[in-house]
C-alpha cells in the first residue's frame, strides 16, 4: 500500500501523520501502526494501544469544506465506522460526538485534530484517528475492563482481520468525506441518528469551565452539536466536554 505507512510501534499515529500532512501528504493517506506507547484520546486522555490486538490508525484529510465545517467530520467519521463494522456483522452504537459503544462498552473512539484553523491555507488538513478495541480481552484493559469491550468479546471470542478492518474503515470515511462535500451534513446527520446511544436518555454533561449539567439529550443539531434539555425546559446545546449517560445514580 503506497497510500499507508505501517508501523510496528509508535508513540501516536495523530502525531506521525500531524508530520506528513505538514510535509505535504495527500488526502486519504493513512498511517497504521501494530501498538502505540501513546496514543491519545479526546480531553488529553490516554488511549489504550496494546501490541497486535486493536486498531490504531490515522487518515489524513484535505476536505473541500469551510474550516468551520471540519467539525463535523468527527460525526461524519463515526457513521462510516459504525456502517463498517456493521458490514461485518457488529452493531454498534455512536455516543456524542466521538464513541463507539458495544452493549453500553465502549470499543473505540475517533480523535480528529486539524491543522490551525485561523485562516484558509492550501496546507489545511484533518487528522482522524481511529482506535478501535478489535482482538483485545479483559486483561490487556487491565482496570479498564468494566467499561471496555472488543470486537472479539462482543461476538464470541471471534479473531477479526485487523488489516481488513482497517481497509474498510478507511473506504468508508473517504466515501463520508465525498458525501459531506457533495451533499452537506442533512443526510450524514439522518444516519448517525440510527446509531444514536444518548437520545432519549438522561445524560450529565461536564462543562469544559467545570459545571455540571444535567438533563435529556435530544439529539443533534445540524451544527453537529449535542441538545440537552434540562428539567427547568431549557435546551443547552452542547459544542464540547465531556457528556455521560445517567444511570441508576451513576454515569457511563
Ligand atoms: C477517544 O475516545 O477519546 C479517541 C481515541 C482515539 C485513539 C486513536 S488510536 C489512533 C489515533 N492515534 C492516537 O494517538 N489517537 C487516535
Amino acid at each position: 500500500m503506497d497510500d499507508c505507512l505501517i508501523l510496528e510501534e509508535t508513540e501516536s499515529t495523530n502525531s506521525v501523520a500531524e508530520g506528513l500532512a505538514r510535509d505535504g501528504a495527500l488526502h486519504g493517506f493513512a498511517v497504521l501502526a501494530k501498538k502505540q506507547t501513546g496514543g491519545r484520546g479526546r480531553l488529553g486522555r490516554f488511549w489504550v494501544s496494546p501490541g497486535g490486538l486493536g486498531l490504531y490508525c490515522t487518515i489524513i484529510l484535505r476536505p473541500n469544506l469551510e474550516l468551520i465545517d471540519y467539525p463535523k467530520l468527527t460525526l461524519a467519521a463515526g457513521v462510516a465506522v459504525a456502517e463498517a463494522l456493521a458490514g461485518l456483522g457488529v452493531i454498534t452504537d455512536l455516543k456524542w460526538p466521538n464513541d463507539i459503544f458495544i452493549a453500553g462498552r465502549k470499543c473505540g473512539g475517533i480523535l480528529v485534530e486539524s491543522s490551525a484553523l485561523e485562516e484558509e491555507s492550501a496546507n489545511n488538513y484533518a487528522l482522524v484517528g481511529i482506535g478501535l478495541n478489535v482482538n483485545t480481552t479483559a486483561v490487556d484493559f487491565d482496570k479498564l475492563s468494566h467499561q471496555a469491550i472488543s470486537l472479539r468479546q462482543a461476538c464470541g471470542g471471534k479473531i477479526f482481520n485487523i488489516d481488513e478492518i482497517f481497509s474498510v474503515i478507511r473506504k468508508a470515511i473517504l466515501a463520508e468525506v465525498c458525501e459531506l462535500e457533495r451533499h452537506g451534513f442533512a443526510r450524514i446527520l439522518d444516519r448517525w441518528q440510527r446509531y444514536d446511544l444518548l437520545r432519549g436518555r438522561r445524560a450529565r454533561w461536564l462543562r469544559n469551565d467545570g459545571v455540571v449539567v444535567e438533563g435529556l439529550a435530544e439529539g443533534i443539531d445540524d451544527q453537529g452539536q449535542l441538545l440537552v434539555r434540562t428539567d427547568d425546559g431549557v435546551i443547552h446545546p452542547v459544542i464540547s466536554g465531556d457528556v455521560n449517560l445517567v444511570q441508576h445514580g451513576s454515569t457511563k
